[in-house]
């Protein structure tokens, strides 16, 4: 059969929304009249049968992930979704190659998920490197931490979310992975932001700055089932951090849980014992590098490194990267350029691994996901992307 690949136009909507329901278990909802899946900064490709139905679809986000200090210009995966009755024919690679075409041609050169299943992405090039997870503590916990005396707490107003980004854009520049809160997608204005959650509490020092803020909402019920989500907290100072989850121990009278989304490497976990937390949801993510020369171009790099290395990739879903590149890293940046004697090969998963710092050449190797090299070469490599575990707190 011959199927037509295509950008949804307006009068796809209701195709796609039957399509996404279905597949995301909302389908007993009707579709709201405003719904467009070709949101702001939302490209969805779909796929028709020559009868004119969707029988698979896929979206490309516009968004930006910071990698070495630098935002780099990402696609975001989501909503990908193939007719039940046709799954496990091609159809959601049929998409999802189209659908790396079109983000590289819009400038994206990473790409990233969620995954439900790693398996259709892993066969594609996407390789998980991290996870998003909440964290259940129990709130008496909390209430063991005391609250700094020179630092105030206050609810947040609109005139304090240009300082909260700010605060936010410090951690993920800092960080490995995480989002870029600006763009498209990113549209909300403060009194939205605001809107969006029970609670949003700033931190302040004693000169006035804001030094920290966290987003949460108090779930129903004040008796064993009651329940406090905090989606950030972030703190730039100790007493910041401190003082913010000492506020929340004082809810352990009317909501004995507190759900907090923390990174792997959060200073939370300098007050918080680890043995006092259990995982409460953890969504892995995957990335993929889709242009491989405008990925090493756009972020950055130890500044401290030189250093070059011939590379050889193997790529047939995206072939505009396969074969020998020569990597060049100096002074905090990085170039890929055609040629070299392609001395390390690297399968999609293992570039997509060692760019995002998820794996060492030396664990690339065991998995069979690099070969050649030396350990001069396995030594500039995990030197090039070490740095924080890969983090994301924007599920997508
Ligand atoms: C995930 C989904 C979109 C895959 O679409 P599909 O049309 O079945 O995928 P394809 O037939 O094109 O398979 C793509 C590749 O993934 C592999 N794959 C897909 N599903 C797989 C499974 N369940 N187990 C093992 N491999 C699988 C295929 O082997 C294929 O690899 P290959 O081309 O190298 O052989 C589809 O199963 C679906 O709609 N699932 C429900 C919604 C969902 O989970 N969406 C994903 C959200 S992250």
């Amino acid at each position: 059969m011959t199927y037509e690949v295509r950008p949804l136009g307006p009068d796809d909507n209701k195709l796609a929304w039957d399509l996404g329901s279905l597949a995301f278990g909302y389908h007993e909802q009707p579709m709201p009249e405003t719904w467009n899946s070709n949101s702001p900064g939302r490209h969805t490709l779909g796929v028709f049968d020559p009868a004119g139905r969707m029988v698979a679809k896929a979206v490309d986000r516009e968004q930006g992930q910071w990698f070495g200090g630098r935002i780099v210009p990402t696609s975001g995966v989501a909503g990908v979704a193939t007719a039940p009755e046709l799954r496990g024919r091609g159809l959601g690679r049929l998409v999802l190659t189209r659908l790396l075409e079109g983000a590289r041609e819009r400038g994206a050169v990473l790409s990233t998920l969620f995954d439900t299943t790693p398996l259709p992405y892993r066969a594609l090039g996407w390789e998980e490197v991290g996870e998003l997870v909440y964290w259940t503590v129990s709130t008496r916990v909390l209430g063991a931490i005391r609250p700094d005396p020179k630092t105030t707490l206050r609810p947040a107003t609109e005139d304090d979310i240009p300082a909260v980004y700010e605060i936010y854009r410090q951690v993920a520049r800092a960080g490995t992975g995480l989002m870029e809160r600006s763009g498209p997608a990113f549209g909300a204005t403060p009194a939205q932001l605001l809107a969006d959650y029970h609670g949003f509490t700033v931190a302040v020092d004693d000169a006035g700055v804001i030094v920290g803020y966290a987003s949460w909402d108090r779930g129903p019920g004040y008796d064993a089932s009651g329940r406090l989500t905090v989606d950030d907290l972030i703190g730039l100072t100790p007493e910041a951090t401190r003082t913010l989850l000492a506020m929340f121990g004082g809810w352990a009278s009317v909501a004995p849980t507190t759900v907090l989304r923390l990174g792997a490497t959060d200073p939370a976990w300098s007050l918080i014992a680890r043995v006092d937390a259990k995982v409460h949801t953890a969504q892995p993510w995957m990335v993929r590098v889709v242009d491989a020369a405008g990925a090493v171009a756009a972020r950055g790099w130890p500044r401290h490194l030189t250093g070059e290395v011939d590379l050889d990739l193997v790529d047939d879903v995206c072939p505009w990267q396969q074969g020998r590149w020569r990597l060049t890293l100096s002074g905090g940046t990085g170039r890929l350029e055609p040629g070299g004697a392609g001395t390390v090969r690297l399968t999609p998963r293992g570039l997509a691994a060692w760019y995002a710092g998820a794996a060492t050449p030396e664990q690339l190797r065991r998995t069979g996901f690099l070969s050649g090299g030396d350990p001069d070469t396995d030594e500039l490599l995990r030197t090039a992307t070490a740095g924080p575990p890969p983090t994301l707190h924007d599920y997508f």
